[in-house]
C-alpha cells in the first residue's frame, strides 16, 4: 500500500513536470533528437572559466575543441606532441558523459609550414607526406581511441566552385589525400564516426562538389559516416530552402549530417561573399561595429526568429541530423568578435556576455517543445 502510494505520487509529480514545465536545458529539450554541442576553449577546458564550465555542463551533451587539437597546437614540432590541454579536454567530456568531438586532423590552416617540408627545407615527396600524415593521425586518434567518438578528418577541402582546393596536401599527395586520411583514421580507431567538414555547402556549386566527393569516397569504400555543415551563418544566409535541400542531399548519399560550428552573425557583412575562411582579416571601421553598447531589441528578436527557423529545419531532419554544435558558449567567447574583423562586439550565440540566456535561447527551446506537444 505504502509502495503503491509512493509510485502513484511519483508518476503524478513526473506528469506534472512534463505538462507544466518547459525543459530547463538545450540538451534536455533535444534529447530525443540530436546532441547539442559547444566548442570549448582553453579557459573552459582547464577550469579557469568556472561560470562557462557550469553552463556547458548544464546545457550541452557534446563538446568540440575550439583549437587545442589542431595540428599547430597538438603537434607543434616534428618530434613534439603536446597533449596537455587535449587530455583535459577529453577528461572534461568524460566527466560529464558527453559525446566528444575531435577537430581536426587534416586542414590547410593552423598547420605549421614544417609539415610539408623536410629538414633541408625541400618540399616532401608524396610518400613522405603520406607517412607524416599517417603518423600524426595514428598518434592523435590512437591516443583517444574509444574516447573521442567522432573526428573531423578533413576540413575545408573544397573551393567555392566545388573543385578541390589546391592545398599543400592536394598539391603534394594528389586528390586521394582525402581517402588516405579517412583510411588512416579508421585504422587508428575503427569505432570512431568519421566526418568531412566544410562551410558554404549550402551554396549549390560547392554542395555539388561535396556530393561528387562523398559519392566517390563511398564508392571506393572509404569509411565516411557524416558530413559536417559548419554553419557560420548570418541573418539572411543560408535561406531555409538552401538549408533544407543541403541536409536532404547528403542524407540521400547515405551519410548522416552534423551541424558542427553554428553561429549567426548579426553585424554588417564585412566581406563581399559569405565565407568562413579563417585567414580573412578586414580593417576595423565603426560602421562595421554598430552594437558596441548592446544589441537593439529588434535585432535580438530577429536573431531569435532566425535561430528558431533554422532549428525547425534541423528538427525536420532529426533522423539524419545527429548533432548541432554551437561554435562557442557565450557571445564573449565567440571567434566572431575577432573575425573577419578584429575587435568587434558580436552577438552570434544563445548566451550573452553575462552568460544569461538570450531570447534566441528561449526560441530554440520553444521549437523543441512545440514539436513534442504536436
Ligand atoms: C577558429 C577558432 O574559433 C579561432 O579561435 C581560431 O583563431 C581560428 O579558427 N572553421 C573551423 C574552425 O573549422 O576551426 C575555426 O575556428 C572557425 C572556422
Amino acid at each position: 500500500m505504502h509502495l503503491r502510494f509512493a509510485a502513484l505520487t511519483a508518476s503524478f509529480v513526473i506528469g506534472l513536470a512534463a505538462t507544466a514545465q518547459a525543459p530547463t536545458s538545450l540538451k534536455d529539450a533535444y534529447h530525443a533528437d540530436f546532441y547539442i554541442g559547444a566548442a570549448i576553449n582553453t579557459a573552459q577546458i582547464t577550469g579557469q572559466d568556472a561560470r562557462g564550465d557550469a553552463l556547458i555542463a548544464a546545457q550541452f551533451d557534446s563538446i568540440s575543441p575550439e583549437n587545442c587539437l589542431k595540428w599547430e597546437n597538438v603537434h607543434p614540432q616534428p618530434d613534439k606532441y603536446d597533449f596537455t590541454i587535449p587530455d583535459q579536454y577529453v577528461a572534461f567530456g568524460e566527466k560529464h558523459h558527453m559525446f566528444i568531438v575531435g577537430h581536426n586532423l587534416v586542414w590547410h590552416n593552423q598547420t605549421p609550414a614544417w609539415v610539408f617540408h623536410d629538414d633541408k627545407g625541400n618540399l616532401l615527396t608524396r610518400d613522405a607526406l603520406l607517412a607524416r600524415m599517417r603518423d600524426h593521425i595514428h598518434t592523435v586518434v590512437g591516443r583517444y581511441k574509444g574516447r573521442i567518438q567522432t573526428w573531423d578528418v578533413v576540413n575545408e577541402a573544397l573551393n567555392e566552385d566545388g573543385t578541390l582546393r589546391q592545398s599543400m596536401w592536394e598539391k603534394i599527395i594528389g586528390d586521394d589525400y582525402i581517402a588516405k586520411a579517412f583510411e588512416y583514421a579508421h585504422e587508428a580507431d575503427p569505432q570512431a564516426q568519421l566526418n568531412y567538414n566544410d562551410y558554404n555547402l549550402e551554396n549549390e556549386p560547392k554542395r555539388y562538389g561535396a556530393i561528387a566527393l562523398i559519392t566517390k569516397l563511398k564508392s571506393q569504400g572509404v569509411p565516411i559516416a557524416t558530413v559536417g555543415l559548419q554553419g557560420h551563418d548570418s541573418l539572411d544566409w543560408p535561406t531555409l530552402d538552401q538549408q533544407d535541400a543541403t541536409i536532404e542531399a547528403f542524407a540521400k548519399l547515405g551519410v548522416k549530417v552534423a551541424i558542427t560550428e553554428l553561429d549567426i552573425d548579426v553585424l554588417p557583412r564585412a566581406t563581399r561573399q559569405q565565407t568562413a575562411d579563417v585567414t580573412v582579416n578586414i580593417a576595423q571601421n565603426p560602421a562595421l561595429n554598430p552594437y558596441v553598447n548592446g544589441l537593439p531589441d529588434a535585432v535580438q528578436q530577429q536573431l531569435a526568429k532566425r535561430y528558431a527557423d533554422l532549428f525547425t529545419v534541423f528538427l525536420k531532419h532529426r533522423d539524419v541530423v545527429n548533432r548541432v554544435t554551437f561554435w562557442g558558449v557565450t557571445d564573449a567567447d565567440s571567434w566572431r568578435n575577432d573575425w573577419p574583423v578584429r575587435g568587434r562586439t558580436s552577438y552570434p550565440l544563445l548566451f550573452d556576455r553575462a552568460a544569461q540566456p538570450k531570447p534566441a535561447y528561449t526560441a530554440v527551446i520553444q521549437v523543441a517543445t512545440t514539436k513534442s506537444s504536436q
